[in-house]
């Protein structure tokens, strides 16, 4: 017994961020932007807005494409690293808004690569017998922890949810394999220490602004291309296709170069390549649930195509998924 995916949803709150806004915060222009990120705009959730409100809008979207009712769920991963709050996890939240009463709730921190963290836990427990269908949400609102006087991160993120529906299947397509991997002493390239154990909530984390994203970005960079290179490999030689079998490349939306490097480094042609960086930005474990839904919606993924997903993030954490639609 494997895993296919039956329902995508995606959204992103309405107001945008542009780089033209940008330019009046921070010392920064659009022609730097554009060049270095490929990010035109990013969409920003109002004050008042809780990550699950976002989480809600893109799993109705993924049920009504499933054609399932919340209560058919078994299974809810909230795939984020900007929670509701520290306790309870926002996959609770999650599953009493949308009134998925029979499902077990629980989220997953693995920062960019979030998606294919919980995509591959959804897999497994169902896998297992653990549950017959399986809610899997990656969804951010990294403007809660972006620092809008720091240049050299808050041009990159925005705010947004994805989500997919993950259902029993018996005949050997659906998810085919998932690859995930971590390297925890490189942990300081992408951090945000305050708020927990080591540096909890008070007023020096404020003062020190430790409550916001900081991120070594060209070291990120290189590692990024490497791992993403490696672990797509990895995904292909297991199920003994090359990059040529792919229908659609998915890689995780976090800088225009780092994907061009990584689909020339792979060979797969632009046209099949995935990128709708420059309309949200980097969305952290949003991004591939999100680039999935909008590819299904555009009639760039379809039924029997073979899809390659990538991701690479804080921890770091890095992962792959070959999924037959
Ligand atoms: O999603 C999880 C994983 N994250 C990533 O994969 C992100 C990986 N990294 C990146 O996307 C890129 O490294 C960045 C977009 C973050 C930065 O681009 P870069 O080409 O690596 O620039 P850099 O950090 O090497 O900085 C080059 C120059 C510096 O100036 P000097 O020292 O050469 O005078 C920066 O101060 O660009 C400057 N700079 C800026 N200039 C204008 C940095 N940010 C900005 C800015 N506007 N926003």
């Amino acid at each position: 017994m494997g895993s296919k995916i039956i329902g995508l949803g995606m959204f992103a709150p309405p107001k945008t961020l542009t780089n033209d806004e940008l330019e009046k915060l921070v010392d920064t222009n659009d022609e730097w932007i554009t060049t270095r990120t490929g990010i035109r705009e990013r969409h920003i959730a109002p004050p008042g807005t809780a990550n699950s409100d976002l989480c809600l809008e893109a799993s109705r979207r993924a049920l009504a494409d499933a054609g399932i009712d919340a209560s058919d769920l078994d299974i809810v991963i909230v795939g984020t690293v900007t929670p509701d709050m520290p306790l309870p996890a926002t996959a609770c939240f999650l599953q009493m808004k949308l009134g998925a009463g029979r499902a077990f709730a629980l989220d997953l921190n693995a920062a960019c690569s979030g998606f294919m963290y919980s995509l591959s836990v959804a897999d497994a427990l169902i896998r297992a017998g653990r549950g017959r269908k399986a809610l899997v949400v990656g969804a951010e609102m990294l403007s809660s922890i972006t620092d809008y006087t720091d240049r050299s991160t808050c041009i990159l993120f925005g705010d947004g949810a994805g989500a997919a529906v993950l259902s029993e299947c018996d005949n050997g397509d659906g998810v085919l394999s998932c690859h995930l991997h971590s390297d925890g002493s490189l942990w300081e390239l992408i951090r945000c220490t305050g708020g927990g154990t080591v540096n909890p909530y008070g007023p020096e984390t404020v003062q020190n602004r430790l409550n916001f994203i900081r991120m070594a970005g060209n070291e990120t960079f290189k590692h990024a291309v490497t791992r993403m290179v490696e672990v797509s490999h990895e995904a292909l030689s297991r199920n003994g296709v090359t990059i040529d079998d792919v229908d659609l490349f998915v890689p995780h939306q976090a800088n225009m170069r780092i994907i061009s490097a990584v689909g020339k480094r792979l060979g797969v042609p632009d046209e099949k390549v995935f990128v709708n960086l420059e309309r949200y930005g980097n969305t952290s474990a949003a991004s591939i649930p999100i680039a999935l839904a909008e590819a299904r919606e555009q009639g760039r993924l379809s039924s029997g195509d073979l899809l390659l997903m990538v991701a690479f993030g804080g921890g770091l954490t890095w992962g792959s998924a070959l999924v037959r639609m």
